[in-house]
């Protein structure tokens, strides 16, 4: 098992259901710290029964540290991670500072585990929205070679972190009390509302989100021909992303195929049945560790295109459990002859 497992961020939207996973979830490591700004130094937080204080995260914090889960703002994992793995700790970093960089492992374990393994120092966990597609094209390239993929997102606030419940549901009791509301971590009002901006602009009219997931979805798959075209949005819901998606592959897979497929698929859970009203909702994925999917159908106007809905818990697979399993992938493969 690990020796000392440091979680950094471990306050923050996504470190707090790291927690609970590495509860839930028994890992394997003798000690924990848990790690986060000077903000949170000094305050308690209870994991396995056991009262902990907070650390400030520093450059010397990580002696005698084995493995870091990080999830900070992507400055901070800029800073402070490769002093972590100066002293020898595999680090999976769940910001997106490090995920395009040569020699950095991209990892989702059940699309490419080797990487994993392979790795050294610092493995990323990809961006949420990439993540739940990403696991609904391996199947599908896997049995038919995606060519190009058209992707609508509508993302939960819980993905600007703690700040961005905050928001909702601040905002949300503003507007129906007439009140202004100053938001903190969107630029526009979320209450009521869909804001077709997640991140910076970057290249040709596209937001930093929508690259991500060109980008990420490539270096996932590798496969640098895979044309992506994304639209990011942010709506009024607290947790769980939801996504439009549009493949369009080599050959072409009928409804049913895909079905099968996404039904053979580990982590993918299929909820399809528009005749009897079931189909995926973020309120009904909020907890679950799967990524989900329904209205599975051709596309109409094209006969090598499938088109589907899926739906996925952006704080678990999309962040914290992505990592939890990469750290488990390497707990079993570094310790399974121990
Ligand atoms: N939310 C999602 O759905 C999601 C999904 C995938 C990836 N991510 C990525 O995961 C990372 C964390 O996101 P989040 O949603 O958990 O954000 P969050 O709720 O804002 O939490 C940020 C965490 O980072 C800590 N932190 C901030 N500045 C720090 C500093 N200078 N030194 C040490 N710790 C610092 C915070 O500590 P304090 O409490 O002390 O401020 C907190 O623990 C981000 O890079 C995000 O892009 C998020």
């Amino acid at each position: 098992m690990f020796e000392t497992v440091a979680l950094v961020g471990a306050t923050g939207a996504v470190g707090r259901i790291m927690r609970q996973l590495l509860e839930e979830r028994d890992f394997p490591a003798k000690t924990f710290r848990f790690l986060a700004s000077a903000r949170s130094a000094g305050s308690t937080l209870t994991f396995k029964g056991q009262e902990y204080t907070v650390e400030e995260l520093t450059k010397s914090a990580f002696a005698g540290v084995d493995l870091v889960l990080a999830s900070t703002p992507d400055d901070t994992a800029a800073e402070y991670l490769p002093s972590a793995v100066e002293v020898g700790a595999t680090v999976i970093d769940e910001s997106g500072y490090w995920r395009m960089k040569d020699g950095v492992a991209l990892v989702i374990p059940e699309v490419n585990p080797e990487d994993a393994i392979n790795a050294k120092g610092i493995i990323a966990s990809p961006n949420c929205s990439t993540t739940q597609m990403v696991m609904a094209l391996k199947p599908l390239h896997d049995a038919a070679k995606v060519t190009r993929v058209i992707v609508s997102t509508y993302q939960a606030t819980s993905g600007a972190g703690v700040q961005g419940t905050a928001d909702l549901l601040e905002g949300s009791r503003a507007h129906l009390d007439g009140k202004v509301h100053s938001y903190k971590a969107f630029k526009k009002p979320i209450a009521f509302n869909a804001i077709p901006q997640i991140g910076s602009e970057k290249e040709q009219g596209y937001t930093s989100e929508e690259m991500k997931m060109v980008y990420e979805t490539r270096k996932i798959l590798g496969d640098e021909n895979i044309q992506v075209c994304p639209t990011c949005v942010r709506i009024p819901v607290s947790n769980c992303h939801s996504e439009s998606i549009t493949v369009e592959t080599a050959k072409p897979v009928s409804p049913e195929e895909a079905r099968e497929l996404f039904s053979n698929f580990p982590g993918i859970t299929v909820v399809d049945d528009l005749k009897e009203g079931l189909y995926p909702l973020p309120n009904e994925c909020d907890g679950r560790d799967e990524v989900f999917i329904g209205r599975i159908r051709r596309d109409i106007s094209n006969p090598d295109g499938i088109t589907f809905w899926c739906v996925s818990d952006n704080l678990r697979k999309g962040a914290a459990t992505n990592a939890v399993q990469i750290a488990e992938l390497l707990a079993a493969h570094r310790f399974q002859k121990v």
